[in-house]
């Protein structure tokens, strides 16, 4: 705490205490505001609220600043890879080789999941959305380690967190290779995560899949910009859910299943499928703006706009670079990159867009760069979920080690009938 501030309700002072972090964000705190004054604050969409402190990462949406645990993301797109900067957001430091030689053994020996979980995949259509896939079986796996569910125990969540990272990944390529009627491909302790991973999605029994170095290294970049992004809906989903000491299967389920919403994760999927219908249709680029400004067409500029970036989103900065440089290098020509561009100059340069502060986020380029390694557009938000893993677990862990152990439950005001009687069925109207 750094001080105190006053509200004045009813003509009545309250004090109330002032925190300030690291980055000298100022807050309020209001938790005993309705024991003393009988009023809650009202905030949809929890805008102006912040529902816990966190070490984790920081973000400034004015500047367009993401760190985690510090480090700017920029660095870690450039210097780091996704295993270690899994690392350092669930343990708080960057691991020393030691450590690091440590970790990725239990990632490459805790891959395979259980064989009685791939009949499974066996009862889903082949229309089946894999986030659908996803979830069902990231819950379901809690039911392979019931001693190890408590989620105060930090034995025991030692004990699942390498699993669920590496086994998820395992169930992602699983999900896709089940969705193409192709026998699933077993992962190998010698690859490192991002390789094996591809290996899981585009090896065949009649054909081994070559590993690239530069989708490999395209793969960590894309998942290391996922990592973590503070409170979004889906890590606070994984909070709520986690708050009423749900395991951490359960919890992570839940947050796959926010993630899934076009307004979030799902967006990267609904960008490349706008992009194409564009490419499809021959739909002017000047007509699509024009959609996006229209509040009666219920089209938005999907991989645009941001509820905390208003000047850039630094995520999207570091994939734009990127997929440049992956597409030349690789001699790749997408018309969708080239439709892309032009969408955002026509966008920026946009009155509605430049007064709204609405700039393309993490999901505008991405997809591009999936579709340069051959993923799928309906993999793309698991792709976002297998980066986004890492995030979820850290918040689980830190409101479980740091938290106050309260179960999360918003309040109301409730704007419903007031009270009035049952009416027996032979006198309703
Ligand atoms: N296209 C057209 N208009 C937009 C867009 C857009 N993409 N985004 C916001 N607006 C307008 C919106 O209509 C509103 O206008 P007005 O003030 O006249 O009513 C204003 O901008 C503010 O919008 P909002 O919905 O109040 O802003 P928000 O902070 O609640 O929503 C958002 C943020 C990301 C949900 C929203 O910008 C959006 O729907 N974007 C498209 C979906 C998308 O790309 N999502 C991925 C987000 S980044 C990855 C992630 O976090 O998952």
């Amino acid at each position: 705490m750094s001080g105190m501030g006053e509200i004045i309700l009813d003509g009545k002072s309250y004090k109330l205490p002032v925190l300030v972090g690291t980055e000298k964000e100022k807050a309020v705190d209001i938790t005993k505001l309705r024991q003393d004054s009988g009023y809650i604050t009202l905030d949809s969409g929890y805008g102006n609220t912040g529902a816990c402190k966190s070490a984790i990462t920081f973000i400034d949406g004015d500047l367009g600043i993401l760190r985690y645990r510090g480090i700017p993301i920029e660095e870690l797109a450039d210097k780091s890879d996704f295993v270690e900067t899994s690392y350092l957001l669930i343990y708080g430091q960057l691991p020393n080789r030691t450590q690091r030689e440590e970790f990725r053994n239990l990632l490459s020996g805790h891959a395979m999941i259980h064989e009685g979980m791939i009949k499974f995949f066996d009862g889903y259509p082949t229309t089946a959305h894999p986030m659908a896939i996803l979830s069902a079986m990231v819950c379901s796996l809690s039911s392979y380690y019931p001693e190890h569910l408590d989620p105060n125990d930090p034995t025991q969540v030692n004990h699942l967190v390498p699993r669920l990272l590496s086994k998820m990944r395992t169930i992602a390529a699983y999900s896709y290779k089940k969705s193409k009627g192709q026998p699933v491909i077993y992962p190998k302790s010698d690859l490192d995560y991002c390789s094996n991973f591809l290996r899981m999605m585009f090896a065949t029994p009649a054909e081994e899949y070559q590993i690239d170095p530069d989708m490999v290294k395209a793969l960590n970049v894309l998942l290391i910009l996922h990592a973590d992004h503070e409170q979004n809906c889906s890590t606070s989903t994984v909070r709520l859910v986690g708050s009423s000491d749900a395991n951490l299967f359960a919890s992570i389920a839940a947050g796959i299943c926010a993630l899934w919403g076009p307004k979030h994760g799902g967006a990267n999927q609904e960008v490349v499928e706008m992009l194409e219908l564009i490419e499809k249709e021959k739909v002017p680029v000047k007509e699509i703006v024009r959609r996006a400004k229209d509040k009666n067409s219920g089209f938005r500029l999907m991989g645009f706009g941001h509820r905390v970036y208003k000047n850039f989103d630094p995520r999207a900065k570091v994939i734009k670079t990127y997929c440049d440089k992956l597409l030349a290098k690789k001699g790749i020509k997408d018309p969708l990159l080239d439709i892309a561009k032009e969408l955002e100059e026509a966008a920026l340069s946009d009155d509605f867009f430049k007064e709204r502060k609405l700039y393309p986020n993490v999901d505008f380029y991405s997809g591009v760069i999936y579709r340069a390694m051959g993923i799928p557009t309906d993999m793309f938000t698991v792709m976002f979920a297998l980066g986004r893993l890492p995030g979820w677990i850290a918040h689980w862990i830190e409101m479980h080690r740091d938290g106050d152990g309260r179960i999360g439950r918003p309040r109301q005001v409730y704007v419903g009938d007031t009270q009035r009687p049952y009416i027996p069925m032979d006198q309703r109207k």
